[in-house]
């Protein structure tokens, strides 16, 4: 699996600690590291950035960090057919995947520490959409989305 991260200036440390963890659980994970190209970038253009590369299949999971998790998750979730939610418990990093589909999770480095944040992202990773009962409300999802992005585009 290829799991691509990046983050603002609000969380260049924790960014580095789920980079390093990712490694060391044998992820390949590419730091997209858009503030080191675009120094003073604000969080929209980061998450945007990285939300493409979802979008475009290069990556097939994101993580996203900065200061509260939310900025980066509503920025995430404009780019058509990636669905991107903030976690700060084992319980909904867990749902992210088996009930939602999300490909890209996000985390805010003001509200959890580096050892919460290195176990949501080991239980996000290790989960996998379920189908089931939650296939008809993904489907739903994406069916209203295709319809907000033909209406107004
Ligand atoms: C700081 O720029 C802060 O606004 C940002 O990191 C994030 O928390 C936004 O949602």
């Amino acid at each position: 699996m290829r799991v691509v991260i990046d983050c603002d200036d609000a969380a260049i440390d924790l960014k580095k600690v789920i980079a390093a963890h990712l490694e060391k659980k044998g992820v390949e994970v590419t730091d997209l590291d858009y503030l080191g190209s675009h120094p003073g970038a604000y969080y929209p253009e980061i998450g945007y950035n990285l939300a493409l590369k979802i979008q475009d299949g290069s990556f097939e999971r994101g993580i996203l960090i900065c200061g509260t998790g939310l900025g980066m998750a509503m920025i995430a979730n404009k780019v058509r057919g990636v669905y991107a939610g903030v976690c700060h418990d084992v319980f909904s990093a867990e749902r992210l995947r088996k009930s939602n589909d999300a490909q890209v999770l996000t985390m805010g480095a003001r509200v959890i520490g580096p050892e919460l944040a290195k176990t949501i992202v080991s239980a996000w990773l290790e989960s996998e959409f379920q189908g089931g009962g939650s296939q008809p409300k993904v489907d739903q999802m994406r069916a209203l989305e295709k319809k907000s992005f033909e209406n107004n585009q």
